[in-house]
């Protein structure tokens, strides 16, 4: 079988793992940690970062050092993992969902702009949710795949509204908005993941990255339980969201291959554009003055029936196959939250088809799967 995406371990994994194993340091202090945290911190373009046990940690903690509180609203996509609103939930928060727009698949700023407008009274100082009577408390866009989001114009919005903005940057390391490093923004703090199919992992992982020095050591005391000096003294409830030692020091090892597998998600991304380039299948995308990290390759196709069709032929073929995020409007959870209409992602979220695109996909088995799709088209062609 061809993955999708599997993590490539090439590296000194097994040397710092190793490492962490006869110091004894194993836990969530050690130097792979702070070394992580630097190396992220500085490919993002910002100047602090806190290690995270999970990226959804990472997301949880950054609203809490925001100022996210129970019954609050947060503005974020329908068209993400639904990590991203379970991250607003474990804040006691509620998702306000909001559609894409079609040429980034990233949260439509005019359509946030608009359901501010018309449902949002500033009320002695806060932005108050007029039907539900809830605050909003915060905006959390996502780079979707890697596709940077309207940073520049989500700002000027989050400016108007007095919002803090926290990015789920999960898979978006190496992007870039404006020629700058994605977390290089005026936003309050981006997140990453580090999981098993990222770019680059941990094994589990995230990291919570910021410019502010007080917030970023707010969002630390709180991923440490709040903890005052060596004695058990703690401030508030807080959590126990570190990044271990061991997870660390795969995730340094990997860092020390990051740029070579950023260029191999392009390069394979690109590739895959060009061989369908001209046919009935459309690229991910890649909007002007943004660079997207290019996370996952894949296809669009004109129609959700064909999806189905193709999937079986890849499978049948030995290539992983399988649907997309289903949205977050229609997931059982979230059927009550507040949302704006979805005809964007309503469209198009049946119709995508992710390729394999692992760092270490080698040129034949890529081969493969074009000519998988390749003579699906053309079978389609020639019968209807
Ligand atoms: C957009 C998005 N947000 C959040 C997450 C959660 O990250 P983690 O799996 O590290 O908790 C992911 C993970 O894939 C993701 O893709």
């Amino acid at each position: 079988m061809i993955p999708l995406s599997t993590p490539n371990l090439s590296g000194r994994e097994s040397e710092y793992l190793q490492e962490c194993v006869t110091s004894t340091f194993v836990s969530s202090v050690g130097p792979y940690v702070n070394q992580f945290e630097d190396g992220v911190s500085r490919l993002a373009g910002a100047d602090f970062g806190v290690a995270t046990s999970s990226g959804t940690t990472g997301l949880h903690v950054a609203l809490v050092g925001v100022g996210v509180q129970s019954g609050d609203l947060v503005i974020s996509p329908s068209f993400t993992f639904i990590a991203t609103a379970n991250a607003i939930s474990h804040a006691g928060a509620v998702p306000w969902l909001i559609d894409i727009d079609a040429a980034s698949w990233t949260i439509d700023p005019a359509l946030v702009r608009h359901e501010l407008e018309t449902n949002c009274k500033v009320v002695q100082g806060r932005t108050v949710h007029i039907p539900s009577g809830r605050r909003v408390a915060a905006m959390l866009p996502v780079h979707v795949l890697g596709i940077p989001a309207d940073i520049g114009t989500l700002c000027e919005i989050a400016r108007e509204w007095k919002l803090p903005i926290v990015v789920d940057a999960a898979a978006a390391l190496g992007a870039t908005f404006a020629d700058r490093p994605i977390a290089d923004q005026p936003v309050a703090l981006s997140v990453f993941s580090f999981n098993g199919n990222k770019t680059i992992t941990c094994g589990g992982g995230g990291c919570v990255v910021g410019k502010d020095d007080r917030l970023m050591a707010r969002v630390r005391h709180l991923t440490t339980t709040a903890r005052n000096g060596p004695g058990y003294d703690h401030d508030e409830i807080g959590f126990n969201y570190r990044m271990t030692n061991l997870q660390a020091a795969v995730g340094c090892a990997q860092l020390e291959n990051f740029t070579d597998y950023l260029a191999a998600k392009i390069r394979i991304k690109h590739r895959y554009d060009a061989a369908f380039a001209g046919s009935v299948y459309l690229p991910f995308p890649e909007p002007e003055g943004r660079t997207s990290a290019c996370w996952l390759s894949g296809i669009v196709l004109p129609d959700p029936a064909d999806a189905d069709a193709l999937r079986e032929r890849m499978r049948h073929s030995g290539i992983e196959a399988s649907s997309f995020w289903k949205p977050v409007h229609l997931q059982a959870p979230y059927a009550a939250a507040p949302r704006s209409g979805m005809t964007v992602c309503e469209s198009l979220w049946r119709r995508i088809q992710t390729l394999p695109c692992s760092t270490h996909l080698s040129e034949a088995d890529q081969s493969k799967v074009i000519s998988c799709i390749v003579d699906y088209f053309a079978l389609g062609k020639k019968t209807g």
